[in-house]
């Protein structure tokens, strides 16, 4: 194979160049099967805090970006079990593994999953009375963050709430642990983002309304409630 072969061997299908998103895709979409036990051992808490923080009520229509296997996709339908829960994730795979469980488990529950791009959502305006985000910032980059962000606030009804759920950065030695893995793997660990968050969302034209830090283990996590 000459240069020119191996390198457009290696773009993926659709023959754009292979970018970061393309990656995360691709790593989250192997992990589908795998993922739930690291939400149990790590996530779970700060999940039950961030439906608590959020004020969801039944009757809502409610969004959750970045949904992963679907564990916390599963608090929030049956936290609103009269109302409609959408769910997104970059992984075909993530999304179809929460459509599954979620419809098994509530079959009688509004629900659905699709894959999408947290920076570009197919939905309309104001379309949300609450989104929820956990663990999803520390993927993308800093201009993307702000895309993200700007959705959040685009499909959110003007009183609605955004809940976002951040890996803590308030211990060294786990922060060192995240910035190794970030080293070796980007696509799946990305980077811990939670001290640049909050301005963030200010730029974005939020205003932080909530703010709660959560350990699970050893793991840090930070829950932030957010109103347009
Ligand atoms: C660390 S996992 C978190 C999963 C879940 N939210 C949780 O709390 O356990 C990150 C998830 O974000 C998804 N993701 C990454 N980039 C995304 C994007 N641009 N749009 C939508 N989902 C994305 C990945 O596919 C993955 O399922």
């Amino acid at each position: 194979m000459d240069r020119i072969e191996e390198s457009v061997s290696a773009w993926p299908a659709n023959g754009l160049p292979a970018t970061l998103a393309d990656r995360t895709r691709r790593v989250y979409d192997r992990m589908a099967a795998v993922y739930p036990v690291s939400t149990m051992l790590f996530h779970s808490r700060a999940h039950r805090c961030a439906l608590e923080a959020s004020g969801i009520a039944d009757g809502m229509r409610v969004l959750e970006v970045a949904t992963g296997s679907g564990e916390m996709f599963r608090r929030l339908v049956k936290a609103n079990a009269s109302g409609s829960t959408i769910g997104v994730d970059l992984s075909p795979n993530m999304a179809a593994r929460t459509q599954r469980t979620a419809r098994r488990k509530f079959p009688q529950s509004r629900t659905h999953c699709q894959a999408v791009d947290a920076r570009h959502m197919p939905f309309r305006s104001e379309a949300f009375d609450a989104v929820f985000c956990c663990y999803m910032l520390e993927l993308l980059s800093t201009e993307d963050i702000g895309r993200a962000l700007r959705e959040f606030r685009r499909v959110l009804r003007p009183e609605g709430r955004l809940t976002l759920v951040l890996i803590g950065q308030n211990t060294a030695l786990f922060n060192a642990a995240y910035k190794l893995g970030g080293r070796v793997a980007p696509a799946f660990w990305g980077r811990q983002v939670e001290r640049s968050v909050p301005q963030l969302i200010e730029s974005a034209r939020f205003q932080i309304l909530d703010d709660r830090t959560v350990q699970q283990t050893f793991y840090p996590s930070r829950v932030l409630v957010a109103g347009r």
